[in-house]
């Protein structure tokens, strides 16, 4: 019987080892950096000629938060400008008919009209702290709708984008100099609480929205989209509008997420907020509509989804693993 070879890139990342989870049962391709550098273009050219995939979930990325994003500027648009055209061009060099490209939510204006549609994309300008990374990830997705538009007929080809919020869950990035919000301010409550630091400064005015998604319902929502029929899909999209927002639909503040996170941890010291520090943007929350339409829903709670990722954290931790 025919099992389509499906290629998860950079499945041993957060989103990515969440797809061999949901994905275990399948034909899973998966290659570390080691063994296959994406931003090594003989290397990908070898790799897609011997193994033409059916499907490629592209979640490999250069990736960071506000730290790094800020301080190498140069690393993150060339390291994801640069993985994205080597898979793209040589999945279609090699007859590769489905991809989904992972974007992010930071590539819609500073400003964007909330709930953020999909047709916000580049009505304005972006926050600068991640531009060079918004830019690279734009690119991606008008990437895989340029090939759609020139080869979709030819060549049956058919690559799809789509944009998740904030993430968090098992396999995230605890390093403080590159994590995100959710896994940062849950190492620095863990490591307050066990140093009894009696203050903990966070940046910005905390005053600002975002929304959080559980990794596991991203992947359920990937999954989805790669699966929907092509005449379903175009549908609901345009040709060049044919990304897809993932988002829990449901938004809090950074004081509300900072209080939540210390009661889990269970620290009892103090938050305060260095107001010179940046905010990012002021708000941030995905419209959903359209993912809701294709019949997908969240089932993670933000809580008991960071119950379950301090219980991670504290076995990582533990086993000095981070
Ligand atoms: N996490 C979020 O909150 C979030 C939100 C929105 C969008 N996204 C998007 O979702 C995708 C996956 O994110 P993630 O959080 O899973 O990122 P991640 O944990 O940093 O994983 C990225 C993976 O890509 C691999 N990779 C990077 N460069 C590579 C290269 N040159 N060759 C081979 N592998 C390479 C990394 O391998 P190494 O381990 O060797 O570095 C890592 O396994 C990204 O496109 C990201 O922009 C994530």
């Amino acid at each position: 019987m025919f099992k389509k070879k499906i290629f998860i890139a950079g499945h041993l990342g957060m989103v990515g080892s969440a797809l061999v989870r949901k994905l275990k049962k399948k034909n899973l391709i998966l290659k570390s950096r080691k063994y296959l550098d994406l931003s090594n273009q003989a290397q990908v050219q070898k790799f897609f000629k011997k193994e033409k995939p059916d499907e490629i979930y592209m979640a490999a990325a250069k990736t960071g938060g506000i730290y790094s994003s800020t301080n190498f500027p140069a690393e993150f648009i060339y390291q994801n400008l640069i993985i994205e055209s080597n898979i793209v061009h040589n999945a279609f060099l090699n007859g590769i008919k489905k991809i989904l490209f992972l974007g992010s939510s930071c590539i819609y204006p500073r400003l964007a009209k909330q709930p953020i549609a999909e047709n916000e994309l580049l009505r304005g300008p972006l926050d600068y702290t991640n531009e060079p990374y918004s830019i690279a990830k734009i690119a991606g997705i008008k990437l895989c709708e340029s090939y759609n538009r020139q080869f979709g007929k030819s060549h049956g080809i058919d690559y799809r984008s789509v944009i998740p919020t904030n993430l968090y869950g098992p396999g995230d990035d605890y390093d403080l100099k590159k994590s995100h919000v959710i896994p940062a301010l849950m190492r620095r409550f863990h490591e307050a609480k066990i140093k009894k630091t009696p203050k903990i400064i966070l940046w910005g005015t905390g005053k600002p929205k975002r929304e959080f998604l559980h990794v596991d319902d991203m992947a359920e929502a990937c999954i989805r989209i790669m699966n929907i029929k092509k005449k379903k899909f175009k549908n609901f999209t345009k040709e060049t509008c044919s990304h897809v927002n993932i988002g829990s639909g449901s938004e809090i503040t950074i004081i509300e997420l900072a209080s939540l996170i210390k009661n889990i941890v269970g620290y009892t010291g103090k938050i305060t907020f260095d107001k010179k520090k940046p905010d990012g943007v002021p708000r941030k929350l995905l419209n959903n509509n359209l993912i809701k339409n294709f019949g997908w829903t969240p089932k993670i709670k933000l809580e008991n989804g960071l119950l379950k990722t301090y219980e991670d954290f504290k076995n990582l931790y533990y086993k000095k693993k981070i």
